[in-house]
């Protein structure tokens, strides 16, 4: 069942903090602010502390008092294995869209996520490479006719919306409108909303459309798949269309800017890769982990006890990839960034049940975008005097990255 929750609770002596939670694992930690222009590393100073905390401030305006925030990447990863315990099925958008399948739970969640794994499988994503690569191609090549750039407005921003607008069947002209909302989406939770109501409102019309006469596009697939026996509703068409554009498109911009900042400050790093295109994908593992973007949430079923805590039925837990990724216990030095690190188990796309459905296309993105920079564009570092302002949240982002070469 999707909710929209209301919690009601005794509080303790602590304004705002639930009685249960003992004041000495409370920490007013911030997700979304004061995280420096390294954001990454400003939490990974997280894993000396406690391995839970309780802090006041949710990272992504979820309804509650607060939210427990796990440290290892054990316990993260044991919130996220355990669906019935630990559920998905809360409104992230702040709206009666209901987001297929992030915000369902098993069994009603592994019902759709059936029938959208094919459309994401490795096979299915060999298909989209010439796309992804002459847009990619495309981008670079008007990034580096303009003699210097800002990374993510110019190249970053626009690359996963073209794809998407690709799946879509949608024409490029679209391509202004959709960066219109991308942009309101990943500004703050007053602008996501009413954001996220225009693309749904779009798309519903498509969904229409299709109906009458499908294509082979990602929306006319939808409205010919079946569930239980019986074909996708519109509300359930559209769901799956919004998050797969609010999914697949800030991740993806902020990765690449995460990534392309670590390779434009470390010459070394990006020398080697320029000269053998072969480490290419085992560095982009490596970039994954230690730039990973997600913070997500789940709230729990029932009381359980996690990291040696007791967490109450309702309570809200912080599931951050980011701390996963950067775990001592799970990788040496790790806040070293080490591109022929491998193995390389790491978390940026979460665990269990709702694991990335996008993480092929989004790996094909990187290695393809990092290619056709090496190719084009010569040594490239950032340049100097540029303030690099980052956002933190459900997903961390960088506001420009201005490169020279
Ligand atoms: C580097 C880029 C990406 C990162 C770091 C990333 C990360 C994640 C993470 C951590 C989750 C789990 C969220 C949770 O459990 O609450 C997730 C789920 C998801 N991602 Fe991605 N993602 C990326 C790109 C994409 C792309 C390109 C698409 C599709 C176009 C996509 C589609 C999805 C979908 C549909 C889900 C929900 C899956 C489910 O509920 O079963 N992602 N992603």
């Amino acid at each position: 069942m999707h909710v929209t929750r209301t919690t009601e609770r005794t509080e303790s002596s602590q304004p705002g903090i639930p009685d249960h939670v003992p004041p000495e694992l409370v920490r007013a930690f911030d997700f979304r602010t004061d995280l420096g222009s390294y954001p990454h590393s400003t939490v990974s100073e997280l894993h000396s502390g406690p391995r839970i905390f309780f802090s006041p401030i949710h990272h992504n305006a979820i309804p509650g008092p607060g939210t427990w925030v796990p440290t290892r990447a054990e316990d993260i990863r044991a919130v996220l294995q355990d669906a019935a315990t630990f559920s998905s099925a809360v409104s992230r958008s702040n709206s009666s869209l209901r987001l297929i399948p992030l915000e369902m739970d098993p069994p009603e969640h592994s019902k759709f996520r059936a029938i959208m794994n094919p459309i994401f499988s490795p096979a299915r994503m060999k298909t989209l490479e010439e796309k992804v690569r002459n847009r990619a191609k495309e981008l670079v090549a008007a990034c580096y006719a303009k003699g210097a750039c800002d990374f993510v407005e110019d190249f970053a921003k626009p690359f996963p919306v073209g794809i998407f607008l690709d799946m879509m069947g949608l024409p490029m002209d679209n391509m202004g409108r959709f960066m219109e909302w991308e942009a309101l989406i990943m500004r703050d939770k007053f602008t996501r909303a009413g954001a996220m109501q225009q693309v749904a409102a779009y798309l519903q019309e498509l969904v229409e459309d299709r109906r009458k006469s499908p294509t082979d596009d990602l929306i006319s697939f939808a409205v010919t798949a079946k569930v239980d026996g019986r074909p996708l509703t519109d509300a359930e068409v559209t769901g799956m269309c919004v998050l797969l554009f609010i999914a697949g498109l800030d991740t993806v911009t902020s990765s690449f800017s995460y990534h392309f900042r670590h390779l434009a400050e470390n010459p070394a790093d990006q020398d080697s890769l320029r000269h053998d295109f072969s480490l290419i994908p085992t560095a982009v593992e490596e970039l994954f982990r230690a730039f990973a973007v997600v913070n997500t949430n789940r709230y729990a079923t029932r009381d359980v006890e996690l990291a040696g805590v007791l967490i109450k039925k309702g309570d809200n837990v912080t599931c951050s990839t980011i701390l996963a990724s950067r775990d001592p216990r799970e990788f040496e030095n790790p806040n070293k960034v080490q591109l022929t690190r491998s193995p390389n188990p790491h978390n940026a796309f979460a665990y269990g049940p709702h694991r990335c459905l996008g993480s092929h296309l989004a790996r094909r993105e990187i290695i393809t975008g990092i290619e056709e920079w090496l190719t084009q564009v010569p040594p490239f570092k950032v340049k100097p005097g540029a303030e690099i302002v980052t956002h933190g949240g459900g997903v961390f982002s960088m506001e420009s990255l201005p490169l020279i070469w």
